[in-house]
């Protein structure tokens, strides 16, 4: 085991051109994910934070239907390692995610996912895998994956699988 400090991160580019393939893709990460991760999505409005966030939810056995919690900052979704779905649109910064408490649930019992991450980019642990998305056709995304190169590795290997 190596600390995240000394970690070596590296970044994976994959294109999707679909919500399916987006949120399958959501899904084979979730597996290489564990109590603790963080993953903090960028991109603009539309471009698939929430559905590449369910295909996490359908990894890790959630069967509600998660939908974007823009209006309650986080929904906690029950599983033997728990979703907190985080949405920091409506937050004006650090501060004020620190005063919702969510804060706390970072690096706690269950996986945080973070809709509009770059928001509050100092409570983001160094160790969280960075998914960014960018819109390039009506439905083509490039996402990029950021993070310990270790997790990469493992999550490049699905792709061969
Ligand atoms: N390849 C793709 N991946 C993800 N979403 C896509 C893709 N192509 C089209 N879409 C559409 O883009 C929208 C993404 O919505 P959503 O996941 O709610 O975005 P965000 O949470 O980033 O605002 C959906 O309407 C989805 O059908
Ligand atoms: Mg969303």
């Amino acid at each position: 085991m190596t600390s995240w400090s000394q970690e070596e991160r590296s970044l994976i580019e994959i294109v999707s051109s679909s919500p399916e393939e987006t949120a399958s893709l959501g899904e084979r990460v979730a597996g290489r994910l564990h109590r603790g991760s963080v993953i903090a999505l960028r991109g603009g409005l539309g471009s698939g934070k929430t559905c590449f966030a369910k295909g996490i939810a359908r990894g890790l056995g959630i069967g509600e239907n998660i939908t974007s919690p823009t209006y309650t900052i986080v929904c906690e979704y029950p599983a033997p390692v728990p979703l907190y779905h985080i949405d920091a649109y409506r937050l004006t910064g650090d501060e004020d995610f620190e005063n919702t408490g969510a804060a706390e649930l970072l690096g706690g019992e269950g996986i945080a996912v973070i809709e509009w991450s770059e928001r509050i980019p100092r409570s983001l642990p160094p160790g969280a895998l960075s998914v960014s998305i960018e819109i390039t056709g009506a439905e083509s995304r490039v996402i990029r994956i950021s993070g310990a190169a270790q997790t990469l590795k493992e999550i490049e290997e699905d792709f061969v699988l």
